[in-house]
């Protein structure tokens, strides 16, 4: 692994920083411009339907760079001459933590989508709520406090 490391370096950490500017970056784009404007919606049935689709969008083109990011990772952790160990194991605790939240707000948003189409606005509001308020503000804290390991693995 070190070998390939090696010759691969360049790629893989691109790709590792990349993948966390489109996810973070994706993120706080979400919340502080998108979320503010999709309120200024008063049909609510528009709002929700606007809200959804752009939430499936936006988590469809993440996931791989979800995925990049954890191989990318294995792959510096494995290849790399790190002496504090202990970044590597709190930023795959982050990562982990962030991905079980990404799996959750994806499956809010599913079952709102559900909600949705049998025309039950009430619960398509509720369930999705939570998002905005908690998980992705979350999520974006997490992944600040990632990149700032990130730049204590880089050794500065
Ligand atoms: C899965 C566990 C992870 C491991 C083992 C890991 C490992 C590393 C390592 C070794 C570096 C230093 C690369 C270098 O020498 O330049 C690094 C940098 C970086 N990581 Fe991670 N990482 C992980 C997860 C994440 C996550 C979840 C994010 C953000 C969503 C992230 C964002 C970054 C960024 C932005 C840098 C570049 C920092 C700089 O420019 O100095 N990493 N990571």
């Amino acid at each position: 692994m070190s070998n390939f490391f090696a010759n691969y370096a360049h790629t893989i950490i691109f790709l590792h920083v990349l993948s966390a500017i489109i996810w973070i970056g994706g993120m706080i784009a979400i919340r502080l411009a998108v979320h503010p404007h999709l309120q200024l919606i008063e049909d609510t049935k528009l709002k929700l339907e606007k809200t959804l689709s752009i939430m499936g969008r936006f988590f469809n083109i993440v996931i791989p760079f979800i995925i990049i990011i954890l191989i990318t990772a294995i792959i510096m952790s494995m290849g790399m001459q790190i002496q504090n160990k202990m970044f590597i194991y709190i930023k795959e605790a982050i990562w982990t933590v962030m991905a079980i939240n990404f799996i959750v707000m994806y499956l809010k948003r599913a079952k709102a989508q559900k909600f949705f189409e049998d025309n039950k606005i009430g619960d398509t509001k509720v369930t999705l709520a939570i998002i905005p308020k908690v998980l992705l503000p979350l999520n974006i804290i997490l992944g600040v406090i990632a990149l700032i390991f990130g730049v204590s693995l880089r050794g500065f």
